[in-house]
């Protein structure tokens, strides 16, 4: 089968925006399986650049672009996604974008929540989106949650809100907060209501005659497997599950659907919001990586961690959320440093590990075991070809994949599409 599934192999923002878009153009169908508006894919097409949170990243380029039941949606932030590419001259239409029926709603009362609890946790904080990504997913598992199909059953919504407004209620008195304003979200629902419907389909259906017909679909992962909700760096973690398996149950396909796994894994590290990071680099290197990298979130602005390639954690997300094929981006960040550390493994109260361990202060506290490597000076900003690569750049690329045990399909060295080095193509497998 001639599937894709793009994932992220380190803490999202890896660069995967670039690799999808240029599947997506030899793509019939673009999926997104899990997260929300969470996520931030930057696409440069032409001299344009799209910023994505929410929509798949096919739409820019008019393939029909699926949002699966795996997604939590806020109905107002795609309302405001649609406009800003329509404005910038994307063609958005129930042909181009389906969204599943059963995807469950962000509402505004789960913003609320992600900001109350993130700024009453202290030291617990987990440095979300504040988008209300995890409030929308308990409720959605808590069996509360407004889906897109109760959008044209806003009359029978009922009981459904009894039971979603005693949860919430109870939550937000404890904040001090006011109760929810039930007649005010009814008002607002029902005003974006028609909006929503018209992109509203039962997209398992139309996924399972594409996968009948032999079109490619590509699924797109947001974030990354080290925020998956079950494998990641809990509980600094995103509420879903990340992993390239999620592209099966966040759409309604069988799991034999995710085709070529392609984890994409910057030639650095870095990471947003807070939780444990072995490799960070809290030294001028580290601003260097920020710098060169233009390492700020797509989405809050915020200034991103960075630090070496670690090894063992590109490993284990390869592991977990079974990789085929590495696409390493941003190895042009690295260009004119004398030398380079990759982490093969941890010691941990004198021991070595060749794993993460489970245990959130374990994972604060595993100190790095360093391998170096010599840089290079020479430029590789643009390169396509191996034979464009400094001998030193292309060992330091070997030694990642016999170390993580997975090839590398693609190596990207610049944002341009066709800065791209192509080992094996994810289509062709
Ligand atoms: P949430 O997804 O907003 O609940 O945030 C949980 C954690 O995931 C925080 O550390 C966020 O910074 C991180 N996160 C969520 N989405 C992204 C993303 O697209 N890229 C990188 N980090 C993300």
């Amino acid at each position: 089968m001639a599937n894709v599934t793009v994932i992220g192999a380190q803490w999202g923002d890896e660069g995967k925006g670039k690799i999808v878009d240029w599947l997506a153009s030899r793509a019939d169908v673009v999926v997104r399986f899990q997260g929300g508006h969470n996520a931030g894919h930057t696409l440069v097409v032409g001299n344009q650049t799209y910023k994505l949170s929410l929509l798949p990243s096919g739409i820019v380029r008019g393939t029909l672009s699926v949002i699966g039941n795996g997604v939590v949606l806020d109905p107002w932030a795609l309302k405001s996604e649609v406009e800003k590419l329509t404005a910038q001259g994307v063609s958005i239409t129930p042909e181009t974008l389906q969204i599943a029926d059963t995807c469950p709603l962000i509402l505004p009362f789960h913003r609320d929540l992600d900001a109350l609890r993130e700024d009453a946790s202290g030291q617990g904080k987990i440095g979300t989106t504040r988008r209300g990504i995890g409030p929308a997913y308990e409720d959605k598992v808590g069996r509360r949650a407004i889906r897109v199909c109760d959008l044209a059953h806003l009359g029978q919504l009922g009981p459904q809100l009894d039971r979603l407004c005693a949860h919430h209620n109870a939550l937000r008195a404890g904040f001090g907060e006011p109760p929810i304003d039930r007649a005010g979200l009814e008002a607002e629902l029902a005003e974006i209501a028609d909006f929503v419907l018209q992109f509203a389909r039962p997209v398992w259906l139309r996924l399972n005659a594409a996968k009948a017909k032999g079109e490619r679909i590509l699924f797109e992962g947001a974030q990354g497997v080290l925020l998956d909700v079950d494998h990641g760096t809990y509980p600094f973690v995103t509420s879903s599950n990340t992993i390239a398996g999620t592209a099966a149950g966040g759409t309604g396909l069988g799991p034999s659907a995710a085709g070529f796994v392609l984890g994409i894994a910057k030639a650095y590290t870095t990471r947003v919001g807070a939780g444990p990071f072995p490799t960070e680099l809290e030294d001028a290197i580290g601003e260097r990586l920020g710098e060169r990298g233009r390492e700020f979130g797509t989405v809050t602005g915020r200034k991103r961690r960075c630090g070496w390639f670690d090894a063992v954690l590109v490993r284990q997300s390869c592991a977990v959320s079974g990789v085929t094929g590495i696409a390493l981006t941003k190895l042009d960040v690295l260009d004119g440093l004398d030398q380079i550390a990759i982490c093969t493994g941890y010691r941990l109260r004198g021991e070595t590990l060749n794993h993460f361990p489970a245990h959130a202060a374990d994972q604060a506290s595993v100190e790095p075991i360093y391998e170096t490597i010599e840089g290079w000076q020479e430029s590789t900003a643009g390169a396509r070809s191996w034979a464009e690569l400094p001998a030193s750049a292309i060992k330091y690329i070997r030694r990642i994949e016999e170390l993580i045990q997975c090839p590398v399909a693609l190596v990207s060295t610049s944002p341009e599409r066709e800065d791209t080095i192509l080992v094996r193509d994810p289509f062709a497998n």
